[in-house]
This record gives structure tokens, C-alpha cells and sequence, in this order.
């Protein structure tokens, strides 16, 4: 059992303030991700829960209990970091059993540990080799390793995959969230890399500037982004944004005027808004299809991958276009092509990239 509530917590160094009021309540055995940009403060949220860094306000509770001042090695918690600090002298066997020797556990009950983590992470064949003979990959794993030995509450990573190629990523990705299944231990995982994100969380909590964007689970992110940060941060090709002017808010939803694109009646709520306003409307490549849809773009490039077809361009408006097309759309590049967009597909972002709420589809009565 390992919950993780984060009250408050604020972080500053000197005069700059890092980290703002951040709240979450992690619930036992998750994968939480945490996921923004170069310096939002992700490490050192992380530095903060596992116990190598104080934060300035707030509070800390692992299971209930306030821990904001306990030592790390109390508090059940293990960190793996980005640059895995092998002892090239020792064999995996004594990589992974560092922490327990430390400890000074008997001999058996080591021996059992560091093979069933050998297990966990296929490593039983490598256990008398130095980390010199080893993948990038499989070093990673010792360092996991030294992390399972301890049976911590809970586990923390900081980007412990950005060292690898692209492929050996793909493989570490699937067998930490494997490693999740099998030890039913809460973790927090951090990562830029918005796929991971994607994939391996329960609920991603994306960060900008120290602040918390929004806590949800993938799907709720990609379908209900709450800011166009967010909005713009996950689901890759990136969502597009076209500017647009408010020309009227009725009862059947916001109308607006795409710049150089069609008029659209959106299905939001328009508290907030008026006639005259400046917005953005939001939609996926995914979701956007060629046709009589009055929004026409001069094609610069089109990326056939077989099943689809990438075709990115500039509006007459000059806003860049990215638009997710069938594998055998007949669109060319340096010609003009027509796309079309549903406005249920539709995301409205204000002048200050709040999202406007959608609209509760209608309940039908029998
Ligand atoms: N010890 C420190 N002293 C002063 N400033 C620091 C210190 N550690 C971090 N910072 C600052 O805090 C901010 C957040 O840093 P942090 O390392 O948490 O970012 P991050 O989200 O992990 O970035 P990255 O993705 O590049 O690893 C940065 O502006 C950084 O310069
Ligand atoms: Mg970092």
C-alpha cells in the first residue's frame, strides 16, 4: 500500500520560485508520468517526494503519514536516474545486491533478492558479468535492479530511458510497464517524451513553469485538453490552431470565423466570450479529412507511410496546417487542396489558451 498526496508545494532556489502550489493525490499502485518542457521543474518534484531536496512550502504524505521531514531512506521510496551509476568494478550480481550488502542482510536471503530481480528483468545470464559487457539497455535494468531489491513503496524515475536509442527505448518502455504489472508498486516516471507518456501511464500530470496544467488519464488529455498547452503537448502530430473571430454566441453554440477558412458553429459554452473575440480553434490531423469543408491549403509536403498520408501546408490565412490524410488521399505537393473539419472535432481556446467547455450532448427523451 503506497498513496502519495502533495500538499502545496512550492519550491524556490534563491530569488526564482520553481515550483508552485502543486497538489496531486497519487493512488496506490499507479503509473504516474510526469510530463513538460526542459526546466518546468519535473526533477525536482521528483528530487522533493523522494527526500534530496526540501520544498519550501507545502507537505508531503506517504500513506497518510506526513513525511516532509523524514530522511529519504525512510521513506520507502527509490529513484532511478537518468545516468545510471553502475560500479564498473562489480559484477551485476554485486550492482544489485549493493543496497542489501549495505544493509547487511544474510547471505540468503540476499542471494534470494538479487535472483528474483534477476528474474523480473532477465538478467539471471548476465549476473557475472561487469556493466562494461553489457547494452545500454540491460545496464538500465541493473539500475531498476538495485531499486527492486530494496522493495520500496514507491518507485521514481527521471527520464531513465533518454540515454537509449530509439528502438531499445521502445523495448525498456514495454518492460517497465510489464515491471509495473508484475510488482504492483506505485510509480512516478518522468519523461519529455510525450509517447511514453501516452503509453505508459494511469494519469499524466503535465507541468508548465512549475505549475500543474492538468492531472488525467491519457485519454482525457487528449480528448479534453483544458489549455492549449496541453492541447499542443499531447498527441503527436501536434494539434493544429486557427485563429478565429467570434461573430456570434447563440443558443446552438459559438459561431465563428476561421481566418481565410469557413464559418463554424461550434458546440461549446460561450461563457466569457462575445461577439468581436479573438480565439483558437483546435483540431487534430487526425480529424481533419479532405473535401468541400472551406478550409484550403497550399500543400508543401506530404509524407506517404502507407496507411496515411501527413500532409502539412499553409492556409491562405498563412497559419501552417498538419493534416493526417487517408494513404492514397490524391493531394500533391506545391497544389492547392481543400480540407474539411466537423465542428464536434472542434477544441475553442480563448486569448489566454483556456479551453471553452463543451457543450453536454443533448439527452434525448423518449
Ligand atoms: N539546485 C538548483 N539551484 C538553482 N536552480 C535550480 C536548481 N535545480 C533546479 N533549478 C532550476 O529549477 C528549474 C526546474 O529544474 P528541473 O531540473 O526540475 O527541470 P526539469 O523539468 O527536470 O527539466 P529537464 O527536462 O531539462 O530535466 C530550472 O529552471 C532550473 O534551472
Ligand atoms: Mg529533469
Amino acid at each position: 500500500m503506497a498513496t502519495l498526496d502533495l500538499k502545496s508545494i512550492g519550491k524556490s532556489f534563491g530569488d526564482a520560485q520553481v515550483l508552485h502550489d502543486i497538489e496531486l493525490s497519487i493512488n496506490d499502485k499507479e503509473f504516474i508520468v510526469f510530463v513538460g518542457p526542459s526546466g518546468c521543474g519535473k526533477s525536482t518534484l521528483l528530487r522533493i517526494i523522494a527526500g534530496l531536496e526540501e520544498a519550501t512550502t507545502g507537505s508531503l504524505l506517504i500513506d497518510g503519514d506526513d513525511v516532509s521531514d523524514a530522511h529519504p531512506i525512510d521513506r520507502g521510496i527509490s529513484m532511478v536516474f537518468q545516468s545510471y551509476a553502475l560500479y564498473p568494478h562489480l559484477s551485476v550480481f554485486e550492482n544489485i545486491a549493493f543496497p542489501l550488502r549495505v544493509a547487511k542482510l544474510s547471505k540468503s536471503v540476499l542471494e534470494d533478492k538479487v535472483q528474483r530481480a534477476a528474474e523480473i528483468l532477465q538478467l539471471t545470464d548476465k549476473l557475472n558479468l561487469k556493466p562494461g559487457q553489457l547494452s545500454g539497455g540491460q545496464r538500465q535494468r541493473v539500475a531498476i535492479g538495485r531499486s527492486i531489491v530494496r522493495e520500496p513503496k514507491i518507485f521514481l524515475f527521471d527520464e531513465p530511458l533518454s540515454n537509449l536509442d530509439a528502438a531499445l527505448r521502445g523495448d525498456m518502455r514495454v518492460e517497465l510497464s510489464q515491471l509495473h504489472r508484475d510488482l504492483r508498486a506505485t510509480m512516478i516516471y518522468v519523461t519529455h517524451d510525450q509517447v511514453e507518456a501516452m503509453t505508459m501511464a494511469d494519469r499524466i500530470v503535465v507541468l508548465n513553469q512549475g505549475r500543474v496544467e492538468q492531472f488525467g488519464t491519457p485519454m482525457e488529455l487528449y480528448h479534453h485538453p483544458a489549455t492549449k498547452f496541453v492541447a499542443a503537448f499531447i498527441g503527436q502530430p501536434n494539434m493544429n490552431f486557427l485563429p478565429a473571430t467570434v461573430t456570434d454566441v447563440g443558443d446552438a453554440g459559438l459561431c465563428v470565423q476561421v481566418d481565410a477558412g469557413p464559418a463554424l458553429v461550434l458546440p461549446v459554452e460561450s461563457a466569457g466570450v462575445s461577439a468581436g473575440d479573438r480565439v483558437e480553434v483546435g483540431i487534430r490531423p487526425e480529424d481533419i479529412t479532405q473535401g468541400a469543408g472551406g478550409l484550403n491549403i497550399n500543400v508543401s509536403v506530404v509524407e506517404r507511410l502507407g496507411g496515411i498520408s501527413i500532409t502539412y501546408g499553409t492556409t491562405d490565412g498563412g497559419t501552417r496546417l498538419c493534416a493526417a490524410l487517408g494513404g492514397t488521399a490524391d493531394i500533391r505537393e506545391d497544389q492547392k487542396a481543400e480540407l474539411k473539419l466537423e465542428p464536434k472535432d472542434c477544441h475553442v481556446f480563448d486569448s489566454a489558451g483556456k479551453v471553452l467547455r463543451r457543450r453536454q450532448a443533448p439527452v434525448l427523451v423518449e
